[in-house]
Protein backbone atom coordinates (compact mmCIF):
# COMPACT_ATOMS: atom_id res chain seq x y z
CA UNK A 1 0.00 0.00 0.00
CA UNK A 2 2.59 2.04 1.14
CA UNK A 3 4.20 1.63 -1.96
CA UNK A 4 1.31 2.53 -4.35
CA UNK A 5 1.07 5.67 -2.22
CA UNK A 6 4.89 6.32 -3.26
CA UNK A 7 4.70 6.33 -7.19
CA UNK A 8 1.24 8.03 -6.93
CA UNK A 9 3.26 11.01 -5.31
CA UNK A 10 6.18 10.62 -7.26
CA UNK A 11 3.87 10.61 -10.18
CA UNK A 12 1.86 13.59 -9.40
CA UNK A 13 5.70 15.63 -9.00
CA UNK A 14 6.75 14.57 -12.55
CA UNK A 15 3.32 16.10 -13.82
CA UNK A 16 3.52 18.94 -11.42
CA UNK A 17 6.96 19.73 -12.97
CA UNK A 18 6.27 18.85 -16.66
CA UNK A 19 3.76 21.37 -16.64
CA UNK A 20 6.24 24.15 -14.95
CA UNK A 21 8.10 23.25 -18.05
CA UNK A 22 5.53 23.51 -20.24
CA UNK A 23 4.23 27.00 -19.20
CA UNK A 24 7.53 28.81 -18.92
CA UNK A 25 8.22 27.60 -22.78
CA UNK A 26 5.13 28.80 -23.70
CA UNK A 27 5.96 31.89 -22.06
CA UNK A 28 9.83 32.37 -23.45
CA UNK A 29 8.25 31.84 -27.16
CA UNK A 30 5.43 34.54 -26.72
CA UNK A 31 8.61 36.79 -25.62
CA UNK A 32 10.55 35.91 -28.92
CA UNK A 33 7.87 36.51 -30.69
CA UNK A 34 7.03 39.64 -29.06
CA UNK A 35 10.34 40.52 -29.79
CA UNK A 36 10.86 39.45 -32.61
CA UNK A 37 8.00 41.50 -33.97
CA UNK A 38 8.72 44.66 -32.28
CA UNK A 39 12.65 45.06 -31.75
CA UNK A 40 14.42 47.68 -33.80
CA UNK A 41 17.12 46.11 -36.00
CA UNK A 42 20.12 47.47 -34.42
CA UNK A 43 18.52 46.14 -31.20
CA UNK A 44 19.94 42.59 -30.00
CA UNK A 45 16.66 40.11 -28.85
CA UNK A 46 17.91 38.92 -25.63
CA UNK A 47 16.07 37.71 -22.74
CA UNK A 48 17.77 37.27 -19.61
CA UNK A 49 14.44 34.68 -18.90
CA UNK A 50 15.46 32.46 -21.63
CA UNK A 51 19.04 31.89 -20.63
CA UNK A 52 18.77 28.44 -20.95
CA UNK A 53 22.20 28.56 -23.21
CA UNK A 54 24.34 30.14 -20.54
CA UNK A 55 22.66 28.38 -17.46
CA UNK A 56 23.15 24.55 -19.14
CA UNK A 57 26.78 26.06 -19.49
CA UNK A 58 27.12 26.85 -15.89
CA UNK A 59 25.81 23.48 -15.05
CA UNK A 60 21.87 24.66 -14.28
CA UNK A 61 20.73 21.06 -15.54
CA UNK A 62 17.70 21.78 -17.88
CA UNK A 63 15.91 19.00 -16.41
CA UNK A 64 15.83 20.58 -12.86
CA UNK A 65 13.03 21.21 -11.60
CA UNK A 66 13.87 24.03 -9.18
CA UNK A 67 15.94 25.23 -11.59
CA UNK A 68 12.64 25.82 -13.48
CA UNK A 69 10.75 27.11 -10.85
CA UNK A 70 13.32 29.73 -10.18
CA UNK A 71 13.16 30.68 -13.49
CA UNK A 72 9.01 31.02 -13.68
CA UNK A 73 9.59 33.36 -10.31
CA UNK A 74 11.45 35.40 -12.29
CA UNK A 75 9.27 35.78 -15.02
CA UNK A 76 6.11 37.11 -12.68
CA UNK A 77 8.67 39.85 -11.22
CA UNK A 78 10.46 42.05 -13.93
CA UNK A 79 13.83 42.14 -13.15
CA UNK A 80 15.38 45.12 -13.45
CA UNK A 81 18.08 46.02 -15.65
CA UNK A 82 21.27 47.19 -15.42
CA UNK A 83 22.33 50.14 -17.79
CA UNK A 84 25.80 50.55 -18.71
CA UNK A 85 26.46 53.63 -21.31
CA UNK A 86 30.07 54.46 -22.68
CA UNK A 87 31.51 56.65 -25.40
CA UNK A 88 33.85 55.30 -28.21
CA UNK A 89 35.69 57.17 -30.54
CA UNK A 90 38.64 56.68 -32.52
CA UNK A 91 40.29 53.73 -32.31
CA UNK A 92 38.40 52.30 -29.15
CA UNK A 93 36.60 49.51 -30.41
CA UNK A 94 38.71 46.31 -29.17
CA UNK A 95 38.96 47.95 -25.93
CA UNK A 96 35.22 48.56 -25.57
CA UNK A 97 34.43 45.40 -27.02
CA UNK A 98 36.98 43.87 -23.84
CA UNK A 99 35.36 46.05 -20.78
CA UNK A 100 31.78 45.35 -22.34
CA UNK A 101 32.74 41.72 -22.35
CA UNK A 102 34.34 42.07 -18.18
CA UNK A 103 30.72 43.50 -17.63
CA UNK A 104 29.51 40.38 -19.12
CA UNK A 105 31.57 37.84 -18.04
CA UNK A 106 30.42 37.79 -14.07
CA UNK A 107 27.39 39.70 -13.80
CA UNK A 108 24.24 38.82 -12.77
CA UNK A 109 21.10 40.81 -13.65
CA UNK A 110 20.50 41.53 -17.02
CA UNK A 111 22.73 44.43 -18.39
CA UNK A 112 20.89 47.27 -21.04
CA UNK A 113 24.05 49.04 -23.01
CA UNK A 114 23.74 52.39 -23.78
CA UNK A 115 27.16 52.85 -26.69
CA UNK A 116 27.60 56.27 -28.16
CA UNK A 117 30.18 55.87 -31.25
CA UNK A 118 31.22 57.74 -34.25
CA UNK A 119 29.09 56.75 -37.30
CA UNK A 120 32.14 54.50 -38.83
CA UNK A 121 32.37 52.56 -35.62
CA UNK A 122 28.26 51.45 -35.41
CA UNK A 123 28.66 48.68 -38.03
CA UNK A 124 31.68 47.06 -36.50
CA UNK A 125 29.89 46.97 -33.03
CA UNK A 126 26.63 45.95 -34.24
CA UNK A 127 28.70 43.04 -35.86
CA UNK A 128 30.76 41.63 -32.62
CA UNK A 129 27.76 42.64 -30.42
CA UNK A 130 25.08 40.24 -32.33
CA UNK A 131 28.04 37.65 -32.28
CA UNK A 132 27.37 37.31 -28.65
CA UNK A 133 23.43 37.52 -28.86
CA UNK A 134 23.63 33.61 -27.63
CA UNK A 135 24.48 34.86 -23.91
CA UNK A 136 21.04 36.28 -24.03
CA UNK A 137 21.62 38.17 -20.77
CA UNK A 138 22.24 41.78 -22.19
CA UNK A 139 20.50 43.95 -24.78
CA UNK A 140 22.04 47.24 -26.54
CA UNK A 141 21.29 50.30 -28.07
CA UNK A 142 24.08 52.21 -30.23
CA UNK A 143 23.60 56.03 -30.58
CA UNK A 144 25.63 58.68 -32.73
CA UNK A 145 27.72 61.42 -31.08
CA UNK A 146 25.49 64.38 -30.61
CA UNK A 147 25.91 67.89 -28.79
CA UNK A 148 23.72 70.56 -28.07
CA UNK A 149 23.03 72.21 -31.48
CA UNK A 150 23.95 75.53 -30.67
CA UNK A 151 27.67 75.35 -29.63
CA UNK A 152 28.45 71.86 -30.42
CA UNK A 153 31.53 72.59 -32.14
CA UNK A 154 32.98 73.87 -28.95
CA UNK A 155 31.48 71.07 -26.89
CA UNK A 156 33.62 68.54 -29.40
CA UNK A 157 36.73 70.06 -29.41
CA UNK A 158 36.66 70.23 -25.53
CA UNK A 159 39.78 67.46 -23.90
CA UNK A 160 39.29 64.33 -26.56
CA UNK A 161 36.71 64.07 -29.58
CA UNK A 162 33.44 62.82 -27.91
CA UNK A 163 34.28 63.02 -24.15
CA UNK A 164 32.15 65.25 -23.54
CA UNK A 165 29.33 63.42 -24.58
CA UNK A 166 28.56 62.20 -20.96
CA UNK A 167 27.70 64.80 -19.86
CA UNK A 168 24.53 65.22 -21.53
CA UNK A 169 23.66 61.42 -20.93
CA UNK A 170 20.63 62.55 -18.52
CA UNK A 171 19.34 64.38 -21.46
CA UNK A 172 19.56 61.92 -23.93
CA UNK A 173 18.58 59.05 -22.09
CA UNK A 174 15.05 60.61 -20.91
CA UNK A 175 13.48 57.07 -19.79
CA UNK A 176 16.81 55.93 -17.95
CA UNK A 177 16.63 56.46 -14.15
CA UNK A 178 19.90 55.40 -13.19
CA UNK A 179 23.14 54.71 -15.29
CA UNK A 180 26.75 53.40 -15.27
CA UNK A 181 29.15 55.60 -16.82
CA UNK A 182 32.75 54.11 -17.55
CA UNK A 183 35.38 55.15 -20.13
CA UNK A 184 36.45 52.47 -23.08
CA UNK A 185 39.52 51.54 -21.11
CA UNK A 186 37.33 50.18 -18.10
CA UNK A 187 37.70 46.73 -16.75
CA UNK A 188 35.05 44.91 -14.73
CA UNK A 189 36.72 42.20 -12.17
CA UNK A 190 33.89 41.58 -10.46
CA UNK A 191 29.90 41.82 -11.35
CA UNK A 192 28.55 45.29 -12.25
CA UNK A 193 25.80 44.26 -9.52
CA UNK A 194 28.13 45.39 -7.32
CA UNK A 195 29.03 48.77 -8.02
CA UNK A 196 25.56 48.59 -9.40
CA UNK A 197 23.98 48.03 -5.76
CA UNK A 198 25.76 51.78 -4.65
CA UNK A 199 22.61 53.17 -5.87
CA UNK A 200 21.02 51.82 -2.81
CA UNK A 201 23.21 53.14 -0.83
CA UNK A 202 22.76 56.73 -1.73
CA UNK A 203 21.42 59.43 1.07
CA UNK A 204 18.51 61.36 -0.24
CA UNK A 205 20.66 64.31 -1.56
CA UNK A 206 23.09 62.26 -3.82
CA UNK A 207 23.20 61.90 -7.41
CA UNK A 208 26.22 60.58 -8.46
CA UNK A 209 29.06 58.58 -7.57
CA UNK A 210 32.17 58.64 -8.66
CA UNK A 211 35.99 57.94 -7.05
CA UNK A 212 38.88 60.45 -5.89
CA UNK A 213 41.67 61.71 -8.76
CA UNK A 214 44.00 60.76 -5.79
CA UNK A 215 44.78 58.98 -2.86
CA UNK A 216 48.13 60.93 -2.20
CA UNK A 217 47.60 64.76 -2.49
CA UNK A 218 51.22 65.29 -2.73
CA UNK A 219 51.22 63.54 -6.45
CA UNK A 220 47.47 64.83 -6.83
CA UNK A 221 46.88 66.73 -9.71
CA UNK A 222 44.12 69.00 -9.19
CA UNK A 223 45.31 70.52 -5.45
CA UNK A 224 48.66 71.20 -7.15
CA UNK A 225 48.04 72.77 -10.72
CA UNK A 226 44.09 73.18 -10.88
CA UNK A 227 42.99 77.25 -11.80
CA UNK A 228 39.56 76.20 -11.11
CA UNK A 229 37.24 74.95 -8.07
CA UNK A 230 37.45 70.94 -7.55
CA UNK A 231 35.81 68.55 -5.04
CA UNK A 232 37.50 67.27 -2.00
CA UNK A 233 41.08 67.48 -1.66
CA UNK A 234 41.71 66.16 -4.45
CA UNK A 235 39.00 66.08 -6.75
CA UNK A 236 37.07 63.49 -8.61
CA UNK A 237 37.40 61.06 -11.32
CA UNK A 238 35.01 60.82 -13.85
CA UNK A 239 35.95 57.50 -15.41
CA UNK A 240 33.65 55.60 -13.65
CA UNK A 241 30.25 57.07 -12.74
CA UNK A 242 27.44 55.50 -10.99
CA UNK A 243 24.56 58.28 -12.15
CA UNK A 244 20.38 58.59 -10.36
CA UNK A 245 19.40 60.46 -13.35
CA UNK A 246 16.57 60.68 -12.24
CA UNK A 247 17.52 62.88 -9.58
CA UNK A 248 20.25 64.69 -11.38
CA UNK A 249 17.47 66.11 -13.76
CA UNK A 250 15.20 67.29 -11.10
CA UNK A 251 18.13 68.79 -8.88
CA UNK A 252 18.93 72.79 -9.03
CA UNK A 253 22.13 72.85 -8.55
CA UNK A 254 24.20 75.61 -6.74
CA UNK A 255 26.69 77.72 -8.75
CA UNK A 256 28.84 80.57 -9.26
CA UNK A 257 27.58 82.25 -12.37
CA UNK A 258 24.44 83.47 -10.75
CA UNK A 259 22.52 84.00 -7.96
CA UNK A 260 19.66 81.37 -8.83
CA UNK A 261 19.96 77.54 -9.05
CA UNK A 262 20.05 76.14 -12.50
CA UNK A 263 19.06 72.62 -13.91
CA UNK A 264 21.52 69.83 -15.14
CA UNK A 265 20.72 70.87 -18.64
CA UNK A 266 21.09 74.33 -18.41
CA UNK A 267 23.93 74.85 -15.83
CA UNK A 268 26.54 73.01 -18.94
CA UNK A 269 26.91 76.01 -21.54
CA UNK A 270 27.43 79.39 -18.65
CA UNK A 271 29.93 76.85 -16.98
CA UNK A 272 32.11 76.04 -20.30
CA UNK A 273 31.82 79.90 -21.21
CA UNK A 274 33.12 80.34 -17.74
CA UNK A 275 35.90 78.37 -17.25
CA UNK A 276 36.86 76.80 -21.15
CA UNK A 277 40.33 78.81 -20.40
CA UNK A 278 41.40 77.30 -17.26
CA UNK A 279 39.83 73.74 -17.71
CA UNK A 280 42.67 70.80 -18.33
CA UNK A 281 40.89 67.60 -18.45
CA UNK A 282 37.47 68.97 -20.37
CA UNK A 283 33.83 67.56 -18.48
CA UNK A 284 35.94 65.71 -16.03
CA UNK A 285 36.78 69.38 -14.29
CA UNK A 286 33.53 70.66 -14.72
CA UNK A 287 32.16 67.87 -12.95
CA UNK A 288 34.53 68.60 -10.27
CA UNK A 289 33.46 72.41 -10.36
CA UNK A 290 29.69 71.04 -10.30
CA UNK A 291 30.33 69.48 -7.09
CA UNK A 292 32.39 71.49 -5.41
CA UNK A 293 29.46 73.82 -5.63
CA UNK A 294 27.43 70.89 -4.32
CA UNK A 295 28.85 68.72 -2.14
CA UNK A 296 26.08 67.06 -0.56
CA UNK A 297 25.12 65.45 -4.09
CA UNK A 298 28.24 63.38 -4.37
CA UNK A 299 28.76 59.55 -3.24
CA UNK A 300 32.45 58.96 -3.09
CA UNK A 301 33.16 54.93 -3.34
CA UNK A 302 36.63 54.27 -2.33
CA UNK A 303 39.29 53.75 -4.76
CA UNK A 304 39.63 49.81 -5.39
CA UNK A 305 36.30 50.73 -7.81
CA UNK A 306 38.51 53.04 -10.10
CA UNK A 307 41.81 51.39 -10.07
CA UNK A 308 44.51 53.85 -12.06
CA UNK A 309 48.47 53.90 -13.30
CA UNK A 310 48.19 57.10 -10.18
CA UNK A 311 47.67 53.77 -7.43
CA UNK A 312 50.85 52.54 -7.98
CA UNK A 313 53.10 53.85 -10.50
CA UNK A 314 55.36 55.41 -7.66
CA UNK A 315 54.19 53.43 -5.35
CA UNK A 316 50.92 51.77 -3.78
CA UNK A 317 48.80 54.26 -2.15
CA UNK A 318 45.39 52.43 -2.63
CA UNK A 319 44.71 50.97 0.29
CA UNK A 320 41.27 49.02 -0.12
CA UNK A 321 42.66 47.35 -3.23
CA UNK A 322 45.87 46.01 -1.16
CA UNK A 323 43.20 44.73 1.41
CA UNK A 324 40.47 43.36 -0.96
CA UNK A 325 41.86 43.77 -4.36
CA UNK A 326 41.08 45.71 -7.52
CA UNK A 327 37.15 45.57 -8.51
CA UNK A 328 37.33 47.50 -11.31
CA UNK A 329 40.51 48.73 -13.18
CA UNK A 330 40.68 51.31 -15.15
CA UNK A 331 44.30 51.85 -17.62
CA UNK A 332 44.04 55.25 -18.90
CA UNK A 333 47.28 56.97 -19.93
CA UNK A 334 47.12 54.52 -22.86
CA UNK A 335 48.72 51.71 -20.61
CA UNK A 336 46.55 48.67 -22.43
CA UNK A 337 48.65 49.91 -25.64
CA UNK A 338 51.95 49.93 -24.98
CA UNK A 339 54.69 48.65 -22.32
CA UNK A 340 54.37 51.52 -19.49
CA UNK A 341 52.41 49.59 -17.07
CA UNK A 342 52.67 45.60 -18.13
CA UNK A 343 50.67 44.59 -14.95
CA UNK A 344 47.76 46.59 -16.64
CA UNK A 345 48.03 45.46 -20.17
CA UNK A 346 48.57 41.57 -18.91
CA UNK A 347 45.55 42.05 -17.65
CA UNK A 348 43.63 43.51 -20.30
CA UNK A 349 45.41 41.12 -22.47
CA UNK A 350 43.79 38.19 -20.94
CA UNK A 351 40.49 39.58 -20.80
CA UNK A 352 40.37 40.33 -24.37
CA UNK A 353 41.84 37.06 -25.61
CA UNK A 354 39.42 34.78 -23.52
CA UNK A 355 36.16 34.00 -25.98
CA UNK A 356 32.54 33.36 -24.55
CA UNK A 357 32.25 30.30 -26.91
CA UNK A 358 34.82 27.81 -25.35
CA UNK A 359 33.92 29.57 -21.79
CA UNK A 360 37.34 28.96 -20.93
CA UNK A 361 38.13 32.34 -18.08
CA UNK A 362 39.14 29.81 -15.48
CA UNK A 363 41.82 28.97 -18.29
CA UNK A 364 43.03 32.71 -17.97
CA UNK A 365 43.96 33.07 -14.86
CA UNK A 366 47.35 30.50 -14.90
CA UNK A 367 48.28 32.50 -17.90
CA UNK A 368 47.87 35.44 -16.56
CA UNK A 369 49.55 35.40 -13.28
CA UNK A 370 52.71 34.09 -15.20
CA UNK A 371 52.48 37.29 -17.29
CA UNK A 372 51.88 39.53 -14.03
CA UNK A 373 54.98 37.57 -12.25
CA UNK A 374 57.01 38.95 -15.57
CA UNK A 375 56.39 42.43 -14.12
CA UNK A 376 57.46 42.81 -10.57
CA UNK A 377 60.26 45.23 -11.78
CA UNK A 378 57.83 47.79 -11.65
CA UNK A 379 55.97 49.01 -8.71
CA UNK A 380 52.77 48.34 -10.21
CA UNK A 381 53.92 44.65 -10.35
CA UNK A 382 55.14 44.30 -7.23
CA UNK A 383 52.00 44.22 -5.97
CA UNK A 384 50.37 42.02 -8.73
CA UNK A 385 48.07 39.90 -6.24
CA UNK A 386 45.63 42.72 -5.96
CA UNK A 387 45.18 42.71 -9.52
CA UNK A 388 44.08 38.72 -9.83
CA UNK A 389 42.72 38.81 -6.04
CA UNK A 390 39.24 39.57 -7.07
CA UNK A 391 39.02 38.37 -10.36
CA UNK A 392 40.09 35.19 -8.87
CA UNK A 393 36.75 35.13 -6.28
CA UNK A 394 34.66 36.44 -9.39
CA UNK A 395 35.77 33.84 -11.27
CA UNK A 396 35.50 30.89 -8.26
CA UNK A 397 31.86 32.50 -7.63
CA UNK A 398 30.81 32.46 -11.21
CA UNK A 399 31.25 28.35 -11.33
CA UNK A 400 29.59 28.46 -8.20
CA UNK A 401 26.59 30.32 -8.38
CA UNK A 402 24.12 27.91 -10.65
CA UNK A 403 24.29 25.68 -6.75
CA UNK A 404 23.44 28.87 -4.92
CA UNK A 405 20.24 29.93 -6.75
CA UNK A 406 18.71 26.81 -5.94
C1 LIG B 1 16.14 45.84 -26.21
O1 LIG B 1 16.30 47.22 -26.43
C2 LIG B 1 15.34 47.77 -27.32
C3 LIG B 1 15.74 49.19 -27.62
O2 LIG B 1 16.42 49.81 -26.59
C4 LIG B 1 13.96 47.66 -26.68
O3 LIG B 1 13.00 48.20 -27.54
C5 LIG B 1 13.66 46.18 -26.44
O4 LIG B 1 12.45 46.05 -25.76
C6 LIG B 1 14.75 45.55 -25.59
N1 LIG B 1 14.51 44.12 -25.53
C7 LIG B 1 14.60 43.42 -24.39
C8 LIG B 1 14.33 41.95 -24.51
O5 LIG B 1 14.84 43.92 -23.32
C1 LIG C 1 41.51 81.23 -14.53
O1 LIG C 1 42.85 81.19 -14.11
C2 LIG C 1 43.42 82.46 -13.86
C3 LIG C 1 44.91 82.29 -13.56
O2 LIG C 1 45.11 81.39 -12.52
C4 LIG C 1 42.68 83.13 -12.69
O3 LIG C 1 43.20 84.41 -12.43
C5 LIG C 1 41.19 83.24 -13.08
O4 LIG C 1 40.45 83.76 -12.00
C6 LIG C 1 40.63 81.86 -13.46
N1 LIG C 1 39.29 82.02 -13.98
C7 LIG C 1 38.22 81.53 -13.35
C8 LIG C 1 36.91 81.74 -14.03
O5 LIG C 1 38.29 80.94 -12.29
C1 LIG D 1 16.73 57.26 -8.12
O1 LIG D 1 16.09 58.30 -7.46
C2 LIG D 1 14.68 58.28 -7.59
C3 LIG D 1 14.12 59.55 -6.94
O2 LIG D 1 14.66 59.73 -5.66
C4 LIG D 1 14.15 57.00 -6.94
O3 LIG D 1 12.75 56.92 -7.09
C5 LIG D 1 14.79 55.80 -7.62
O4 LIG D 1 14.40 54.60 -6.97
C6 LIG D 1 16.31 55.92 -7.57
N1 LIG D 1 16.88 54.82 -8.35
C7 LIG D 1 17.61 53.83 -7.80
C8 LIG D 1 18.10 52.77 -8.74
O5 LIG D 1 17.90 53.80 -6.62
C1 LIG E 1 24.56 62.74 2.21
O1 LIG E 1 25.95 62.45 2.25
C2 LIG E 1 26.77 63.57 1.92
C3 LIG E 1 28.20 63.09 1.85
O2 LIG E 1 28.57 62.38 2.97
C4 LIG E 1 26.59 64.66 2.95
O3 LIG E 1 27.38 65.79 2.62
C5 LIG E 1 25.11 65.05 2.96
O4 LIG E 1 24.89 66.01 3.96
C6 LIG E 1 24.25 63.83 3.22
N1 LIG E 1 22.85 64.21 3.10
C7 LIG E 1 21.95 63.97 4.05
C8 LIG E 1 20.55 64.42 3.77
O5 LIG E 1 22.27 63.42 5.09
C1 LIG F 1 46.92 36.98 -25.58
O1 LIG F 1 47.05 36.60 -26.95
C2 LIG F 1 48.23 37.09 -27.55
C3 LIG F 1 48.23 36.78 -29.04
O2 LIG F 1 47.14 36.02 -29.41
C4 LIG F 1 49.46 36.47 -26.86
O3 LIG F 1 50.65 36.95 -27.43
C5 LIG F 1 49.43 36.85 -25.38
O4 LIG F 1 50.47 36.21 -24.69
C6 LIG F 1 48.10 36.47 -24.74
N1 LIG F 1 48.10 37.05 -23.41
C7 LIG F 1 47.60 36.48 -22.34
C8 LIG F 1 47.76 37.20 -21.04
O5 LIG F 1 47.01 35.41 -22.36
Amino acid sequence: MRRYLRVLILCLACGFCSLLYAISQLAVSLEEGAAGGGGKPQAAVASWLAASGRGAERGAGPASGAGLLDRYNLKIQPIEKMHLAVVACGERLEETMTMLKSALIFSIKPLQFHIFAEDQLHDSFKARLDSWSFLQTFNYTIYPITFPSENAAEWKKLFKPCASQRLFLPSILKEVDSLLYVDTDILFLRPVDDIWSLLKKFNSTQIAAMAPEHEEPRIGWYNRFARHPYYGKTGVNSGVMLMNMTRMRKKYFKNDMTTVRLQWGDILMPLLKKYKLNITWGDQDLLNIMFFHNPESLFVFPCQWNYRPDHCIYGSNCREAEEEGIFILHGNRGVYHDDKQPAFRAVYEALRNCSFEDYNVHSLLKPLELELQKTVHTYCGKIYKIFIKQLTKSIRDHYDRPSKER
